[in-house]
């Protein structure tokens, strides 16, 4: 079976996840690459590790750079701390009044509060760059790809985390409001109430987008290995609390050759795993990548990998 349904004109945002080392940066890439060919794409990456560079041999880094030769590709490897520290220098004035106006700290202890990180915000700054980019509209396609399974789960509840964070926001807010009323009468609406309104509006497009599943689709990537397919087991039920069900799943380095004893004996190794994922996984189309004589970097080796994942022949395997 190949990947479905991807150019499907709705389908904005594809979330590739799974296990460390399974082959989630070398499938969001082909995938990228396959889709760019027919519409504007962006690859995203979230994971610290940022190992899209190496996959398609160009520096990438926090800035979108188009991917060279191809037509339609661009990429950028996100920095939660950079995104971070933009966030704050944007939104200083505004930070830094919630603070005065709802406690007690002098000054120095509010410069030094706003210095600290809060646990989380990594992964809501990344997501926040991710939709800051569907709002902007330049692209068709957003393919974000992730660190292993833990990442990704805190990627998808950040929305959740933030939403904690302005309601206690907002509930110090109200005690400034009410104390302004008492005294004067009337509030006026500050650049705080809206600040917090638009990260509200923030959470809420995230949500919105993340359980939409014409928007947004999470394809999982696990290999045929007893620990890769427990833990894709515990990812697909975590985000079935978060209301994200896939529909698909990649099944990669599935050996095909049976050229030599080695083969042969990993071959049948692999056979009772791809039975166990097509039981516990079995409402998901399973799409099966044999693992290449080399690894996935280049444009050359990926063109075959997206090949594999879209049906098309495979030029270059183990005979
Ligand atoms: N089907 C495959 N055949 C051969 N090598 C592969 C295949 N898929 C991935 N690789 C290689 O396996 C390693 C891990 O892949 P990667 O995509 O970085 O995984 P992840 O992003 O899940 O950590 C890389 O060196 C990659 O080139
Ligand atoms: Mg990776």
């Amino acid at each position: 079976m190949a990947l479905t349904g991807l150019e499907n004109n709705n389908l904005q945002l594809l979330i590739f996840g799974g296990k460390g080392g399974v082959g989630k940066t070398s499938c969001a890439v082909a995938t990228a690459l396959e889709l760019s060919e027919n519409f504007k794409t962006l690859l995203i990456s979230t994971d610290p590790a940022h190992s899209v560079s190496d996959c398609i041999e160009q520096q990438i880094g926090f800035k979108v750079v188009k991917v060279e030769d191809t037509a339609n590709l661009s990429a950028i490897e996100v920095v939660a701390d950079e995104a971070l520290s933009k966030f704050k220098t944007e939104h200083h004035s505004e930070l830094k009044k919630l603070l005065v106006t709802s406690t007690n700290f002098d000054n120095e202890d509010i410069d030094e509060m706003l210095t600290l990180s809060i646990p989380g915000i990594d992964e809501i700054m990344s997501f926040k760059t991710i939709i800051d980019f569907i709002e902007e509209g330049q692209y068709d396609k957003y393919v974000v790809d992730t660190a292993p399974t833990g990442h990704v789960l805190r990627l998808i509840s950040s929305p959740k985390l933030l939403d904690a964070w302005i309601k206690v926001a907002s509930k110090m807010r109200w005690k400034y409001r009410y104390m302004i009323t008492s005294f004067s009468g009337s509030y006026q609406v500050d650049e705080v109430d809206t600040f917090l309104l638009s990260l509200k509006k923030t959470v809420k497009r995230i949500e919105n987008i993340l359980r939409d599943n014409t928007k947004c689709e999470f394809i999982p990537v696990c290999i045929p290995e007893a620990m890769a397919i427990s833990e894709t087991g515990r990812l697909l039920a975590d985000l079935g609390i978060s209301g994200i069900i896939p529909r698909q799943i990649i099944v990669n380095n599935v050996m095909v050759s049976d050229g030599c004893d080695f083969c042969k004996s990993r071959k049948a190794g692999q056979l009772k795993y791809i039975q166990q994922i097509s039981e516990t996984f079995s409402i998901l189309n399973k799409v099966e990548v044999p693992v290449f004589p080399e690894e996935i970097k280049g444009l050359g080796s990926l063109n075959q990998l997206r090949r594999s994942l879209f049906g098309l022949k495979v030029e270059r395997l183990i005979s």
